[in-house]
């Protein structure tokens, strides 16, 4: 008799957003590798419309991607209405990294952060929790950032986004525990993303970061193998937490 996999995701339907690039667009192949139904989120139609076929390669299970700006209320409802069955597990992925030294910060700037980078997931899953569409044993995965961890110049609206996630999933876990439901944190140094690379435009080379990262920079593999774990049963005790992922120490 084969022994079960407890990292196994067969069975569940797990909801990505930012399912169209980068961190977001591996979690969402690795789910589906690992067996599960996938439902991808993202607003670039030809971007939504190649990770859809990228899904229906790996199984036949009824993968779909949705358009939705989650920044919009009502396009983050019109998503919620459109499930039509409970999802065993959630990751926020979508999100957005813009650089600026607090002394010339806009209100606009801290504005437009807040909006993708914390009130999207925030309710987001506040709605999927009232319509009951997370099933008991769920699992929440927020990819906050090692900028939630470290002192950065120039990257204090970003950091101060990603931290407000630590302390929302924190809290979050310990409203959810009653259902099952577990809420946790990844938090990866850099990745190798588009995200990346238009940070790299904007502050030159990221030699001088990269060369205290002691395994290097990430890949969003590394980030989607995080995440499975995270999704499955092998992490059932696991709750209110956040794994560093490629820093020194923290
Ligand atoms: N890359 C890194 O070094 C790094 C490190 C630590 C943490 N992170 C975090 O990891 C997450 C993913 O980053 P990434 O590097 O994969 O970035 P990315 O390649 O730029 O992808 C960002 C994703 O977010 C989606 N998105 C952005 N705004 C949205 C909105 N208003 N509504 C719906 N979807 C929206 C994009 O969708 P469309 O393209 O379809 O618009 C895209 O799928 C982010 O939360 C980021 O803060 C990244």
């Amino acid at each position: 008799m084969q022994a079960s996999n407890p990292f196994s995701l067969a069975d569940k339907r797990i909801l990505v957003t930012g399912a169209t690039s980068g961190i977001g667009h591996a979690i969402a192949l690795a789910c589906a590798r690992m067996g599960a139904e996938v439902i991808g989120v993202g607003r670039n139609p030809e971007r939504l419309a190649s990770a859809g076929q990228a899904l229906n390669q790996i199984s036949d299970k009824p993968h779909r991607m949705l358009q939705a700006d989650l920044t919009n209320a009502e396009e983050r409802q019109q998503l919620v209405q459109s499930l039509s069955s409970q999802l065993n597990g959630v990751v926020h992925s979508a999100g957005v990294s813009r650089l600026c030294p607090v002394r010339i910060i806009s209100q606009k700037h801290l504005d437009e952060l807040q909006a993708i980078n914390v009130t999207a997931p925030t309710m987001l899953t506040q709605a999927l929790l009232q319509k009951n569409l997370i099933a008991p044993g769920g699992s929440i995965v927020f990819i906050s950032s090692i900028a939630a961890h470290a002192g950065v110049a120039g990257v204090a609206a970003y950091s101060g986004t990603k931290a407000a996630l630590l302390a929302i999933s924190r809290c979050l876990s310990m409203e959810v525990s009653k259902h099952r439901i577990r809420s946790n944190c990844l938090s990866p140094a850099l990745v190798e993303t588009p995200m990346f690379e238009g940070t790299s435009q904007v502050v030159g080379s990221l030699d001088k970061e990269l060369r205290s990262y002691p395994l290097g920079v990430g890949k969003p593999e590394d980030v989607a193998n995080a995440s499975v774990f995270l999704l499955s049963d092998a992490s059932r005790w696991i709750t209110g937490t956040t794994i560093v992922m490629g820093g020194s120490g923290f």
